[in-house]
Formats: C-alpha cells, structure tokens, sequence
C-alpha cells in the first residue's frame, strides 16, 4: 500500500520537492499512527535538501519536514498514556509531509488545549531547541540579563520567552523590521542590528543565546561578563574548537544538539496553556505552496514559523 508524500530524489533546489508514493507505514509496538495535519518548516528540512548536512543527506529519496502534528488513527501495543482521535504533535528525523507517519509514543505530547493543530505543529523541533539553550546550556539564572540574537526567528521568539520565564532581564536583537514586537517576548531592550553592533557597547550579559548562530565567543566575549557563556547552534566549527577555547577562558561557548525529550516538549505544552510561552505564525500555507513557503523560510525573514497544511491537500 501506498500514500501520498511530498520529497526529492536529488539534492538541491525548491524544485526538486515533488509529491511522491510513499510505502505506508505500519503500525509498531511502543508507536502511534496518525493523520498528519500540518507540518512546521525548519531550516534544518532546506539544509537537508539542499545537501548540506553532510552524512545524514547521503540517501535518496528523502521526505522533507521534520516538525508535525496530526491525528492519531491507530494505537500501537504497549501505548498507554495515548487513544485514538488524540491530538499530538512532535519533531521527527526523516520527514514528516506525509498524509500518515507512525511515531513513537515516547517522543510527542498532545496538543496544547488553546492551540489548534496548524500552529503546534510548528513548535516542537524550535521550542525544544529554545529550552535546551537556556536550561540545559546556558542554565539561565533569576536576575541574569540575557541577550537573544535573532530573537524573532522561530528559535528566537521561544529562547526569549523562556529567558523571561526564568527571570532573566532580556535584550533581544533584530532589525528594524522586528522592532516593534519584541516586547511581545518580554524584551527589556532591543537592538537594531542593521544600526548597532551587540558585540560591542557598554551592556554586559551572563548569556549569549545566538539563535541566528553568525557569531562567536570571540566575537562576543567583550560584552560578556566573567564567567559568562555563549550559546551557539551551529555546531561547526564549536564542537571542534570548543574544548580548547573553553580550557583558556573563564567565558565559555556551549553548542546545543537538539535531543527530542517528551518531559520538556510536556513543560513547553504547560507553558503555552498557562500563557507564558506565546507561539508567532508567521503563515500557514497549503501543501502545493510548499515550495513558497520554503522560498520565505529560505530569506531568512520569517517572523516566527511557518505552517504547511498536509491534510487533505496531498490527494
Ligand atoms: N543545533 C541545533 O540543534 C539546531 C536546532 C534548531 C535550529 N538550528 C539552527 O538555528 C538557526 C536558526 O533557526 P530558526 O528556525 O530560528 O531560523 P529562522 O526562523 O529562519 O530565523 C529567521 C530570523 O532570523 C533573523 N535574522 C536574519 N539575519 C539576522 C542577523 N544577521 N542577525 C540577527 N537576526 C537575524 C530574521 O530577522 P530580521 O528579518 O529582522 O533580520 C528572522 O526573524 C538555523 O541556522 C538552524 O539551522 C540548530
């Protein structure tokens, strides 16, 4: 059997996403099917298109996609806390734009109860990765001041909140087109990076959350104060450079690789119910735009994230 699913045969372009057979999946132990609803386009599913991943884009065809939520259909032996007609959502390697997918129960949440399934679906992979820059690396401190680069980004938007949430005072920077909301995040102080340079001035900050990942401890260790950490998510060079860097400077570069943790995508849902996470959609497109709306993704310009409806337009 099979189903409809929107991938590429060959590495590059927007062009090359086609809508494909796909195998249907099947149902396994410890997993959930459903119905995909929407998809959340990342940076990660053009970098993957385009090649640039190196090792996980070396086979073909690969479905595009990686943030998702859906329906569930069919319950796999073994699931408990999970029923048929659940509303879930997750992030997932190898694609997500499919009419089904089958996903471990152990990986995804239900949707939160004051979102519909077009805007949590694009939560999951931006969301965690915001969580794990602030808890897991720079582990974000009440009274700290925080600077967020690329906070209107879909990573950015999350990394800020969650900064505020721990009682950090919080810097975001963005251009001029951007302005004008970041106090939506809770931002205490904005900079326009078209005008100022963040690296340079008289501010000082116990963390660095650089979301856009252009930047470097060395770049940024003048506005960073003692013992103070900068996080990147770019993890090339860091990870190589890193363990020397870090062995000469009080200030320390951190790289997060994202992990998929059911309990923090849980706090995340528990955060957005109770208001305090907000989520920023920047449009929500149907399937056959897919390749418009990676065409937005891909200027880098998006505010917040983007949205790809799958049910009931792959037919
Ligand atoms: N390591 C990991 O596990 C991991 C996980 C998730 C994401 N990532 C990476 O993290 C990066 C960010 O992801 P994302 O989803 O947040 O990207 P995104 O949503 O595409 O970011 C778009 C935002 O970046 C801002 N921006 C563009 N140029 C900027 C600059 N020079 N300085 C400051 N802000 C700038 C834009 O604001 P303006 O229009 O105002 O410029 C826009 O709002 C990507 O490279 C992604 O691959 C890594």
């Amino acid at each position: 059997m099979t189903m409809k699913a929107i991938a590429y045969k060959k590495h590059g372009g927007r062009e090359h996403l086609k809508m494909m057979d796909w195998p249907e999946p099947k149902i396994k132990r410890g997993h959930v099917k459903i119905q995909v609803h929407s998809i959340g386009l990342n940076p990660l599913d053009y970098r993957m298109r385009r090649g640039e991943m190196g090792p996980l884009t070396l086979f073909g065809p690969c479905m595009t996609g990686s943030d998702f939520s859906g329906t569930i259909i069919e319950v796999g032996q073994g699931v408990q806390n999970f029923s048929v007609g659940d509303e879930i959502m997750g992030k997932r390697m190898w694609g997500t734009a499919a009419e089904r997918l089958v996903v471990a129960a152990n990986k995804v949440t239900r949707i939160p109860s004051n979102l519909d399934l077009a805007t949590a679906a694009t939560i999951p992979l931006v969301a965690l990765t915001a969580y794990q820059m602030v808890h897991e690396q720079a582990k974000v401190q009440t009274g700290q001041h925080v600077i967020v680069n690329g906070a209107s980004g879909g990573v950015g938007t999350y990394a800020a909140q969650l900064a505020k949430h721990a009682g950090a005072t919080v810097t975001a920077v963005t251009s001029y087109r951007n302005m004008d909301w970041m106090s939506e995040l809770g931002a205490d102080h904005t900079i326009d990076y078209t005008k100022d340079n963040c690296c340079t001035g008289e501010a000082t900050y116990d963390a660095f959350l650089d979301c856009r990942s252009n930047l470097s401890l060395n770049k940024v260790k003048g506005v960073l104060r003692p013992k103070g950490v900068y996080v990147t998510l770019e993890p090339l060079p860091s990870l190589v450079k890193d363990p020397f860097v870090n062995l000469l400077s009080s200030k320390k570069s951190r790289v997060v690789l994202l992990q998929n943790k059911q309990n923090q995508l849980l706090e995340i849902k528990r955060l957005i119910e109770a208001g305090v996470l907000k989520t920023f959609v920047h449009a929500q497109l149907p399937a056959k735009e897919i390749g418009q709306a990676f065409e937005i993704l891909e200027s880098k310009r998006t505010r917040g994230k983007l949205s790809v409806k799958i049910l009931d337009e792959l037919g």
